[in-house]
């Protein structure tokens, strides 16, 4: 070819890529704009076509916007921007240190704790000391608009865990009790809901805090929840995954043997969550070979649970299934409930009385709980929330004299100490935390748990998106949160006058209503007579 004919080629090519970029963008829109206005399934499309697509885009993203431009700091929900960072920075930095002063509205009703004249000198505090614990955490070592520097550093912290004075003894009269050395544990989440980077970094995380435990959920016990060696307490839900038989009946070989598992320290059975009181779904596409052994179900096919264990039809029935797990296991069983308002707890707690026997344990779940998946209604309607039904519990169990033998755990957005100490002025024995566990494993509230999609590993099974969750970086975050915890606590019983966070009682509590006036639990709750 000569020059002249390639001159002539690239002037043409150059021509129809010029062509290209002013007549392309049109034909496009007018293509879209044909059919958004065709369509029949979307009607402001029809009248707004390609506009109307801005609406799909706004919402997709409204969220992010909101959560990093337009609320502030003490709003969004579940967690708002300052109680998600106080818990990012106690399980990444070991701080929850802040400056200026707090942000909180004291003009609105609200409780608070009680402070005492003299504190307690915080050498005087009966908490364990030695030996220290082993963690990391991040230094920030210079911040700009665009970055931070920052490194890790290796860190002795005191676990602030409980001595024998002041551990919880559950199920004492059982061959094989449980005893709580931390009041602070981790709230039944299921590997399937969780990634199994995540319940990893979480079992060798509350095994390096020392003192704490983790909750199965209902999706069976896996060998994820078992490399730290921290106590496992065992969830069955209506759908018995890991103990059931091949027709779906309780199946107590399956029992025994979870029991024989040392870990193990307790059962769980799963009656209400606070977010849903309903049967759960999952996909077939979620059931993988692992999750099916795990479960006792088949692989690749949906599983539907019952909203309630079908064969537990009346408070003595769900009582004998206890008992029986009580004599073929020899370790504690507790159940997990809602509570649905004034009187409710009663005849659980009658029947302890009456019979002699029931629960070792009841973990109250309040209406504000989360869950991997759920419905609006559900968890927006239904159930008390967890300070009133602490309470109705406590008075429950105390009107008919078993409160020493039943202990209470309770959950519902517990993730700072304060919130912790006041479950505890209110009735709680133990406090189980979920979301403020997985935020310490990276969760960034993206709230796509239920898609498998999670960006970060977290609440996702899919192998390429728990890349991003190291174990080895995470365990430490959750040791930190866990400790910070425990030291808040502390050094709020300190600030009450008390020796141990164990001591906290109703009369700690005050509430301040909107004119002003302020009193204690114990004023508003009285204790009942029998306790
Ligand atoms: C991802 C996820 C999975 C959950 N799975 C279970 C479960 O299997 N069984 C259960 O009883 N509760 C389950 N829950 C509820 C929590 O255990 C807990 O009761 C509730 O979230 C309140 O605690 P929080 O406010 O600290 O999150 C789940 C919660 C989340 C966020
Ligand atoms: S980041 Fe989002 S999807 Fe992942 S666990 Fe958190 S809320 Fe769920």
């Amino acid at each position: 070819m000569n020059p002249v004919d390639v001159q002539t080629l690239a002037l043409f090519l150059l021509l129809l890529v010029v062509l290209a970029m002013f007549s392309g963008p049109p034909v496009v829109l007018a293509y879209l704009y044909w059919r958004d206005r065709s369509q029949s399934q979307h009607a402001v499309l029809r009248n707004f076509p390609i506009l109307g697509r801005l609406r799909y885009l706004f919402e997709h993203i409204g969220p992010e916007l909101r959560q990093y431009l337009f609320e502030s700091d003490r709003a969004g929900a579940p967690y708002s921007r300052d109680e998600y960072q106080q818990m990012v920075f106690a399980a990444k930095y070991l701080k929850t240190l802040i400056s200026f002063g707090s942000k909180r509205d004291f003009q609105q009703p609200g409780w608070y704790l009680r402070n005492e004249l003299l504190p307690t000198l915080m050498e005087d505090m009966e908490v364990v000391r030695e030996p220290t614990l082993e963690t990391r955490r991040y230094v920030i070592d210079d911040e700009g608009l665009f970055r931070r520097r920052e490194h890790v550093e290796e860190q002795a912290v005191l676990p602030w865990t409980l001595p024998d004075e002041h551990a919880v003894q559950v199920g004492a009269d059982l061959p094989q009790p449980w005893t709580l050395r931390g009041l602070v544990g981790m709230s039944a989440m299921s590997y399937g809901a969780l990634g199994s980077h995540a319940v990893r970094a979480l079992s060798e995380g509350l095994s390096l805090a020392t003192g704490s435990w983790l909750n199965t959920g209902e999706g069976g016990l896996s060998p994820h929840h078992l490399v730290g060696g921290a106590d496992v307490v065992f969830q069955i839900g209506p759908g018995l995954f890991g103990v059931r038989t091949e027709n779906g009946r309780f199946c107590w070989d399956a029992f025994r043997s979870r029991a024989e598992t040392p870990e193990v320290r307790g059962f769980e059975l799963k009656l209400h969550q606070g977010a849903k009181i309903r049967g759960g779904h999952v996909e077939g596409i979620k059931v993988t070979p692992e999750i099916a052994q795990i479960r006792g179900v088949p692989v690749g096919k949906p599983i539907d649970s019952p909203n309630r264990f079908p064969e537990l039809d009346s408070v003595d029935a769900v009582f004998d299934h206890v008992a029986r797990m009580r004599e073929a296991g020899g370790k504690p069983v507790g159940l997990k409930v809602v509570v649905g308002g004034p009187g409710w707890a009663d005849p659980l707690a009658e029947a302890m009385a009456r019979r002699g026997d029931g629960p070792d344990w009841l973990t109250v779940d309040g209406g504000e709980g989360g869950s991997g998946a759920t419905f609006q209604e559900m968890a927006d309607s239904m159930g008390l929330p967890v300070q009133a039904a602490i309470v109705e519990i406590d008075d429950a169990l105390r009107r008919v004299g078993v409160r020493k033998r039943v202990k209470i755990f309770a959950s519902g957005k517990l993730s700072a100490a304060d919130r912790v100490a006041l479950a505890l002025c209110l009735g709680a024995d133990a406090v189980n935390v979920a979301r403020g566990l997985m935020i310490a494993v990276g969760c960034i509230q993206a709230q796509k748990c239920h898609t498998n999609q999670c960006p970060v590993g977290v609440a996702t099974t899919d192998p390429d998106l728990m890349k991003a969750l190291v174990v080895d970086e995470k365990k430490h975050r959750v040791c930190n949160y866990v400790i910070a915890l425990r030291a808040g606590l502390t050094s709020l019983a300190a600030a009450a006058g008390l020796k141990s966070p164990t001591q906290f009682a109703r009369r700690h509590a005050i509430y301040r209503d909107a004119f002003g006036r302020s009193r204690s639990a114990e004023a508003l709750f009285p204790y009942p007579e029998a306790s």
